[in-house]
Parts: C-alpha cells; sequence; structure tokens
C-alpha cells in the first residue's frame, strides 16, 4: 500500500533492536483518514472470505481492525491482556509470548462474541513472530470458528512470523512489508 509505505518513510524511526517506531500515526497518535484508507484496503483483499467477525489485541490492533469493521460491516473484537472487572470468566483464553517485550501476555475473549458459524478476520498492527496472531487462532479453534483470513499493517518480513502463517495455510495480507531496518533504514519488500 504506498499511501502506508510513504507515511512510514515520512514518519517512521527505526530503534535499537530492529524495532520501527510509529508512534506519529498507528501506535499512540493515530491517523483517522489513514485508518480508513487501511480499512478500505483490507476490504478490498478480503472481499471474498465472507468475513462475519474481526478479532484484535488491545491495544494498537484496534484502531485499524474497527475501520475495517466499518468497511466490511461487521462487528469488531479486541481480545484484552488485563482481565476487566466486569468480564465473567466464560472466557477463551491464550497464552501469548512476546519476544520483542519478553513477557507473557494471557489473552482473552468471552464468549459471546466468537460463535461457531463465525468467519473470523484477524486484525493486528504489526507482525514480527507471530506470537499475537497464534493466540488468536487459538481462540478461534476454541471456539470451533474459522480462521477466514489475517491482515497486517505492517510486517517485518525479516522476523519468522510471517512464514510460519504461510506455513499453516493462512491467507495473510501485509500492507507493508519491510525486508530490512539495517543501518536505521526502512526497505520494502519488492
Ligand atoms: P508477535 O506477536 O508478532 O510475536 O510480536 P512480538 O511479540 O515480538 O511483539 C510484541 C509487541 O511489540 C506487540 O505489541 C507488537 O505489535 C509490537 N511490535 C513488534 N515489533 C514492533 C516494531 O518494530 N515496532 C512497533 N512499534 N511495535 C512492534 P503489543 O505488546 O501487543 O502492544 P500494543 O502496542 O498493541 O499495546
Ligand atoms: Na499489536
Ligand atoms: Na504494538
Amino acid at each position: 500500500m504506498k499511501l502506508l509505505e510513504e507515511r512510514i518513510l515520512k514518519d517512521g524511526n527505526v530503534l535499537s533492536g530492529d524495532i520501527l517506531k510509529v508512534d506519529t500515526f498507528l501506535n499512540h497518535q493515530v491517523d483517522p483518514q489513514l485508518m480508513n484508507s487501511i480499512g478500505k484496503e483490507f476490504k478490498k483483499l478480503f472481499d471474498n472470505e465472507n468475513i462475519t467477525r474481526i478479532l484484535t489485541v488491545e491495544s494498537s490492533g484496534i484502531a485499524p481492525a474497527v475501520l475495517t469493521g466499518l468497511q466490511m460491516n461487521v462487528p469488531v473484537v479486541f481480545a484484552r491482556k488485563h482481565k476487566s472487572v466486569t468480564m465473567n470468566d466464560n472466557a477463551y483464553t491464550s497464552d501469548v509470548y512476546s519476544y520483542t517485550k519478553k513477557v507473557n501476555n494471557h489473552i482473552s475473549i468471552d464468549k459471546r462474541f466468537i460463535n461457531a458459524d463465525d468467519n473470523v478476520l484477524i486484525i493486528d498492527d504489526f507482525l514480527a513472530n507471530g506470537q499475537a496472531v497464534n493466540g488468536l487462532v487459538d481462540i478461534i479453534h476454541q471456539a470451533n470458528a474459522n480462521v477466514s483470513g489475517v491482515g497486517i499493517v505492517i510486517e517485518k518480513s525479516f522476523q519468522d512470523g510471517r512464514k510460519k502463517l504461510d506455513n499453516e495455510g493462512l491467507h495473510v495480507e501485509s500492507l507493508a512489508r519491510i525486508s530490512s531496518l539495517d543501518n536505521n533504514k526502512v526497505t520494502f519488500v519488492d
């Protein structure tokens, strides 16, 4: 997606440890117009999948997921990382280990918000090692629902998440694919 790549080149900052900082439009401040363009792009890419629900993980997946849900006219559910006071115990849960942050997150989704007849589209802001997506796939399988696709805003193609998801036979679409962050420079996959 040209608009997104241009914005990454303009605003992105490469931090040590192969981390791309994009807090001006995605991870802290959010650009609603760009998110809307992202939603339209995901609708185009997954238009044949008969999506009935979108799943993401709080917090940074929510903005692109909601704008995609608006375009597809389907509900959006975000997995919680922390137990909410209002949430009952009737939830699907999965453990997600973050290699980036070296922490284990226990994600959960109330059973009322995913059904066996759902065709689910997973949306997330970053794909690195694929752990967050795997946790959501685990929850979708627990609900006996169907994983119809995975939409990623920024994929770090030099890490192994994409390869793992492809090997699982999932339909993955990433709007920006980064082949390298070497020498503090963003390079995209051709
Ligand atoms: P994985 O799910 O693909 O295995 O990714 P990993 O555990 O390595 O990532 C942990 C967190 O770091 C995730 O956010 C992920 O979106 C984020 N992340 C990974 N690589 C980058 C990067 O290069 N730049 C930025 N900005 N974020 C990256 P999270 O812990 O779920 O936090 P939140 O922002 O969604 O609240
Ligand atoms: Na995320
Ligand atoms: Na994030």
